[in-house]
C-alpha cells in the first residue's frame, strides 16, 4: 500500500512538478480519490514575516477606515507562521484584531496550535526564499517569543488573538464579516473548479462593500490573475 502511494506520489511529481503531499492533494481535488495517507505527505512549508511587504498597508488602511477590531480569515495556515506574524504585526503597529487561520492539513494545525517554532530552521526557512529578507525581522520581533521546550513559543496575548481550525478551502462558511482575507501560496495548487468555488468563498467571506484589493494573496496567484 505504502509502495503504491510512494509510486502514485512520484508519478505525480513528475508530471506536475509539485513537491509531497500537494500531488496527492492534486489527485484528491482533480480525480475525488480520497487517499488516508494524504497527511502523511503534506509539507506545509512557511516561514515567518514572509512578505510582510504585500499585507501591512491593507492592515493600517482597514483599521483606519473601521476603528474597530480587524477580522481577519487566513486560508492555508500552514503550521501558523503567517496568522501569527499578523497578528504580531497588528499589536505592533496598535491594531486590535482577530485572526481565522484555516489549513486542511491536521498536523500543521496542530503545530500552529501548540505555537512553538524552532527559531534557527525559521531563519534559515527565511534566509531560503525569494521574497524580501525576513531573517532580521524575526529578529527584530523576538520580544513576541519566550524561550519554549522544542523552541521558542508565541507569547500568549498573541496566541489568544488567533484561532485554529482544521477545514479545506472547498467548505468556508464564512459570510460578510471579513475585513481582509489571505490565501497565499496556495490557490494554484487548486484545479479550475475547485478554486472557482474557493474564490467565490473567499469573495463572500469579506465585509459589504469590499472586493477582491482585500484579498491578499502571492506574486504567482497574482501573475496567474487567479482572483477576479
Ligand atoms: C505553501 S503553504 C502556504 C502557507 C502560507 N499561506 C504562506 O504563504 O506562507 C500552503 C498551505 O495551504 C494548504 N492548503 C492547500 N490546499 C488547501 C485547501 N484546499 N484548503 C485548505 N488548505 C489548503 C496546505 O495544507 C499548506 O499548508
Amino acid at each position: 500500500m505504502i509502495a503504491r502511494l510512494r509510486e502514485l506520489r512520484y508519478t505525480l511529481i513528475g508530471q506536475t512538478r509539485l513537491l509531497g503531499g500537494m500531488c496527492l492533494q492534486l489527485a484528491e481535488d482533480t480525480f475525488g480519490i480520497k487517499i488516508p495517507a494524504t497527511r502523511f505527505f503534506l509539507h506545509s512549508y512557511s516561514y515567518f514575516f514572509r512578505d510582510t511587504g504585500d499585507f501591512e498597508d491593507a492592515l493600517v488602511r482597514r483599521y483606519a477606515e473601521v476603528k474597530r477590531e480587524l477580522q481577519v480569515l487566513c486560508v492555508g495556515c500552514a503550521r501558523g507562521q503567517e496568522p501569527y506574524t499578523i497578528a504580531i504585526l497588528c499589536d505592533k503597529l496598535g491594531i486590535p484584531v482577530s485572526v481565522t487561520a484555516v489549513d486542511r492539513s491536521p498536523q500543521a494545525v496542530g503545530i500552529a496550535r501548540e505555537g512553538v517554532y524552532d527559531l534557527d530552521r525559521e531563519r534559515s526557512n527565511a534566509r531560503n526564499s525569494r521574497g524580501e529578507a525576513p531573517v532580521e525581522r524575526i529578529d527584530a520581533h523576538l520580544r513576541w517569543f519566550e524561550p519554549a521546550p522544542g523552541g521558542h513559543r508565541i507569547i500568549a496575548p498573541i496566541r489568544a488573538r488567533v484561532k485554529f481550525e482544521v477545514m479545506d478551502a472547498g467548505d468556508l462558511p464564512f459570510d460578510g464579516d471579513r475585513d481582509l482575507v489571505f490565501a497565499r501560496n496556495m490557490l494554484y495548487y487548486l484545479p479550475p473548479a475547485k478554486l472557482e468555488d474557493v474564490v467565490r468563498r473567499l469573495k463572500r467571506a469579506l465585509c459589504p462593500g469590499l472586493g477582491v484589493e482585500s484579498i491578499i494573496t502571492d506574486p504567482i496567484t497574482k501573475r496567474k490573475g487567479l482572483v477576479r
